[in-house]
């Protein structure tokens, strides 16, 4: 079964702008899944055609294999601004709010302001609140309710290292509990940390999706260097298990078979006369891949 799939969906604005261009997804229960893109990707977009917030130029999409419908809408939770509190009420007074409108039981309420962090300063009122605190009572009232899905728009934006160390976690721990959680971020550190699957957007294309450990990890790469570069490179060039070599500056980065060791490399040289003045394995860097799928 899968919670939601969209079929082509496409956002124009103004005639000629495709935010969105013919988006195909297709998110399993159970899956932490961010959506990652720079700045105008389309993942606001993305999300805001989903939860019915901004109608689509075309395709379609479904919640639950089933047409989207207002039973649908109540089986997800979701933050795509911060949400308007009342300045002056407390947590425990906001989030019964929230769950009156929402016709559901206050009586969840101190465990999930348990379960947000925000025990000890219930009884502060909101305005009294840090960014991060907000940002942390903006994710309980998505929780009113236990949908089964969760969407977060950026929901680290603007938090200090502190605040978004605390809003990773607690989402990895809300994932943990089972539910599936949809992530729009620009951040492919955050993406890594949190998600177990991504969806990259560039311009409003789809252009990689799958576990986050197939599309952002990469094979490692093996920096290099000696007195004599020229000489290393030549002898680099003559190895049969390296499968590629490029210069950069002082250093030659190389990839290498899957079997070989950076051991193996070093030994290699060596019997060919060549001391290493450098040596280092590196995976490569997410940002590295990220930037060269989305130029
Ligand atoms: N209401 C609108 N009218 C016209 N253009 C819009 C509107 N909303 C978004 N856009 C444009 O659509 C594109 C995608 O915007 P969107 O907000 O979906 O991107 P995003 O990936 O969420 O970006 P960010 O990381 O900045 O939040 C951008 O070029 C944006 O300027
Ligand atoms: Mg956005």
């Amino acid at each position: 079964m899968s919670v939601l799939q969209t079929t082509s969906l496409t956002k124009v604005y103004n005639k000629t702008l495709r935010a969105v261009d013919d988006l195909n997804l297709r998110i399993e229960k159970g899956n932490i899944y961010g959506i990652l893109g720079p700045n105008g990707s389309g993942k606001t977009t993305t999300l805001g055609m989903t939860l019915g917030i901004i109608h689509p130029t075309s395709g379609s999409y479904t919640w639950f294999d089933e047409a989207p419908s207002a039973a649908a809408r109540q089986r997800i939770g979701a933050i795509l601004e911060t949400p308007n509190f009342y300045p002056y009420m407390n947590a425990q007074k906001n989030l019964e709010i929230m769950a009156h409108i929402k016709r559901s039981d206050p009586k969840q309420i101190p465990e999930l302001i348990d379960l947000v962090g925000l025990t000890g300063r219930v009884d502060s009122p909101f305005t009294a609140y840090s960014l991060g605190m907000k940002q942390r009572l903006a994710i309980a009232g998505a929780l009113i309710g236990d949908p089964e899905v969760l969407i977060f728009d950026e929901p680290t934006n603007g938090l200090d290292p502190q605040g978004i160390v605390e809003v990773r976690n607690l989402l990895i721990e809300i994932g943990a509990r089972g539910k599936t959680i949809l992530l729009a971020s620009h951040i492919i550190d955050e993406v890594e940390k949190v998600c177990n699957h991504v969806a990259i957007l560039k311009y409003g294309d789809l252009i990689a999706a799958g576990s986050v450990s197939e599309i952002l990890g990469g094979e490692p790469i093996i920096e290099v260097s000696a007195p004599d570069l020229e000489q290393l490179k030549s002898v680099l060039s003559q190895l049969s298990f390296v499968t590629d070599l490029k210069e950069d500056g002082p250093i030659l980065a190389l990839k290498m078979k899957a079997e070989t060791t950076a051991t193996d490399l070093n030994k290699a040289l060596f019997d060919k006369g060549i001391v290493l003045s450098h040596l280092h394995v590196r995976k490569k860097s997410l940002e590295a891949e990220f930037l060269e799928r989305t130029s």
